[in-house]
């Protein structure tokens, strides 16, 4: 018999992770837990309660006592805040800044590491963020760090984010985020030493789930004991 594992994702906006780390969920039955979006929630929680997003220590409270589901309604990982459905509001382009401006606070990032371990509780999960390799599971059973060109992730996330969108504005707003989320002096985003590097520039995604699907299977399945 194979382990479930915890298999973490980590790597800048852009990269393709929540397209693999959904994927990969599917093909091994595993759960999935987007990071990303709990940082969203709590910028969202913020500015809904008057909580300024450079308030460390209100966040802090803001992010501890999170009223934070998901579920999976077909293809889409809703995101829930108090029951109130809020997958659309978090990925504004103001809400992808809030987040990365909440993120920087080390007060919010240490509130949230119960949440984060309670959601991945018992293995059997796909995990994407951006430190959580090195620092939210750090004995995780399989790690990645995936990344593309900057050029290529803007390009990527301009389509999806659709009408009106413009590909140089997207690479500004982009490098400005890498900058922050890799700069910060708390749980900066860097690759956990033993990461697998998946570089996705010019490859399809199908390509890319396959060689990490094979990765975590030969794990999963290497880490099984004797019965
Ligand atoms: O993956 P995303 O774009 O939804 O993440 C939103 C922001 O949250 C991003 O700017 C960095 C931050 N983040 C983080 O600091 N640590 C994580 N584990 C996940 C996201």
């Amino acid at each position: 018999m194979s382990r479930s594992l915890v298999v973490t994702i980590d790597g800048p906006a852009g990269a393709g992770k929540s397209t693999v780390a959904k994927r990969l969920a599917r093909q091994l039955g595993y759960r999935l837990l987007d990071t990303g979006a709990i940082y969203r929630a709590v910028a969202l929680a913020a500015r809904r309660g008057g909580v300024p997003w450079d308030d460390g220590p209100a966040l802090a409270r803001v992010a501890a006592g999170l009223p934070i589901e998901f579920a999976f309604v077909g293809e889409v990982n809703h995101v829930y805040l108090a029951g109130d459905d809020v997958s659309a509001a978090i990925r504004t382009p103001e809400m992808s800044g809030g987040a990365s401006q909440v993120s920087a606070h080390p007060e919010v990032r240490t509130a949230l590491l119960d949440l984060q371990r309670r959601l991945a509780e018992g293995g059997g999960v796909v995990v994407e963020g951006r430190d959580t390799g090195t620092v939210v599971f750090p004995a995780a059973g399989a790690k990645f760090f995936l990344t593309a060109s900057d050029r290529e992730r803007a390009r990527r996330r301009t389509l999806e984010l659709g009408d009106g969108a413009d590909l140089e504005t997207v690479l500004k707003e982009m490098r400005e985020r890498d900058q922050r989320d890799a700069g910060r002096a708390v749980a900066p985003m860097v690759a956990a030493q033993d990461a697998v590097l998946v570089d996705s520039d010019g490859k399809s995604l199908d390509d890319v789930v396959a060689e990490i699907e094979a990765v975590v299977r030969a794990r999963a399945g290497a880490a099984a004991g004797p019965e």
